[in-house]
C-alpha cells in the first residue's frame, strides 16, 4: 500500500434483505476508489445511490457482502485506525437532554480523550461551529443547522486525521455553508484528509479535490473535479454586431448558430483554435464583437448527464 493512501475501497457489495420474503436490496453493487492524503473527495449521488451505505462500510457500522476496506493501511473495523477517524453521521443521533458542552464531554470520553483535553477542545469546537450562544440550550431543542453543527464539533473534537462527514451541508443556511467551508478547507490546510457527501454541487464544486459519482450503487464517473469539469472541452460563446450576410454564411461551416438577427450573431465556438480563426474572420469583414463568454461544464451538468444514462 502507497504511504500516500488514506482509504481504500475495492470491489465493494452490500446487499441488504428486506421484508418476510427477505427481498434483495443492492445498496452498493461495485464500488472501488481511494483517497489520498490530504486531499478532500467527495462521494456524490442521488437519493438511494448508495453513500451511506458506503460510509458505513468503511466504518464497519453494517458488513460489507463483499470487498475489501484499508485505512491507514489496517483492515476496516481496526479499533486504532478507528481513533483517527472522525465521523459525522445523516442523522446525528444525540443525547436530547445534554447541553452542548455535556455532549461534546461524552462524545470525547468515548474515544478516550482525558478530561482537561475534552474540556478545552469541547470550548474551542464550540466557537468554531458557531454555537456559543446555543452553549444552555439542550440539544433536543436545536435547530436542523444548529443540529448539523453540533455534528461537526464532535467530528473534530478530538482532532482527527480522517474526517467522514455525511452530508454536513445539509439544512444550513448560505452563510452556514460557507462557515462549514471553511472549518473543511482549515483541516485540510492543517493536512487533514476529507472524505463527504453531499447533494449541493456548488459547495462540492468549490471544496473538492477528487469526486466519484454514484448511481445506483456504481460509480459512473471519477476524477479530479477540474478535469472532469474540463473534460467536455473548452466552449465559448461568442457575440458579434455589425454582421453581413456573407460572413454569417462563412462563420456557419466553423460553428453552431445559436442566434441571427438584423445584423446580431451569437455563436457557440469549441476549442481555442476555432475561437481564434472566428475572431480573425469577424474583425477582417468589419464586424464588432460585443461579448465572448466561457460555457463552463458545471458539476450539475455533469451529474445530470450521468443519471441519464
Ligand atoms: N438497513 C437497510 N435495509 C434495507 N435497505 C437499505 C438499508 N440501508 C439502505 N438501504 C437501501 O440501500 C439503498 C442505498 O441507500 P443509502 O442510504 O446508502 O443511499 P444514499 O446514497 O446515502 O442516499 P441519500 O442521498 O438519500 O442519503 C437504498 O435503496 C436504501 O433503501
Ligand atoms: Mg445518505
Amino acid at each position: 500500500m502507497s504511504e500516500d493512501l488514506v482509504l481504500e475501497v475495492e470491489g465493494l457489495r452490500k446487499t441488504f434483505h428486506i421484508g418476510f420474503f427477505r427481498k434483495r436490496v443492492e445498496a452498493v453493487r461495485r464500488a472501488s476508489f481511494s483517497v489520498r492524503r490530504g486531499e478532500i473527495f467527495g462521494l456524490l449521488g442521488p437519493n438511494g445511490a448508495g453513500k451511506t451505505t458506503t460510509i458505513k462500510s468503511i466504518l464497519r457500522l453494517i458488513f460489507p457482502s463483499e470487498g475489501e476496506i484499508r485505512i491507514f493501511g489496517r483492515p476496516a473495523g481496526d479499533r486504532e485506525a478507528a481513533k483517527r477517524i472522525g465521523y459525522m453521521p445523516e442523522n446525528p443521533y444525540v443525547y436530547q437532554y445534554l447541553k452542548p458542552l455535556e455532549f461534546l464531554d461524552l462524545c470525547g470520553r468515548l474515544v478516550g480523550m482525558p478530561l482537561d483535553d475534552r474540556r478545552h477542545r469541547s470550548e474551542v469546537m464550540i466557537d468554531k461551529v458557531g454555537l456559543r450562544h446555543a452553549v444552555d440550550r439542550p440539544i433536543g431543542k436545536f435547530s436542523k443547522g444548529m443540529m448539523q453543527r453540533i455534528g461537526l464539533a464532535q467530528a473534530l473534537l478530538h482532532d482527527p486525521e480522517l474526517l467522514i462527514l455525511d452530508e454536513p451541508m445539509s439544512g444550513l443556511d448560505p452563510i452556514g455553508r460557507k462557515e462549514v467551508r471553511d472549518v473543511l478547507l482549515e483541516q485540510r490546510a492543517r493536512g487533514k484528509t476529507l472524505l463527504f457527501t453531499s447533494h449541493i454541487l456548488s459547495d462540492v464544486e468549490l471544496l473538492c479535490d477528487r469526486v466519484v459519482i454514484m448511481q445506483r450503487g456504481e460509480i459512473t464517473s471519477e476524477g479530479n473535479v477540474h478535469d472532469l469539469l474540463e473534460s467536455t472541452g473548452h466552449r465559448v460563446e461568442i457575440r458579434l454586431s455589425g454582421a453581413s450576410k456573407t460572413l454569417r454564411d462563412s462563420l456557419a461551416s466553423r460553428s453552431a448558430i445559436v442566434e441571427a438577427g438584423d445584423g446580431y450573431l451569437t455563436l457557440r465556438a469549441e476549442g481555442q483554435q476555432a475561437v481564434d480563426e472566428i475572431l480573425r474572420i469577424s474583425s477582417a469583414a468589419g464586424a464588432r464583437l460585443d461579448a465572448m463568454i466561457p460555457e463552463r461544464q458545471t458539476l450539475e451538468s455533469l451529474f445530470l448527464q450521468d443519471a441519464g444514462r
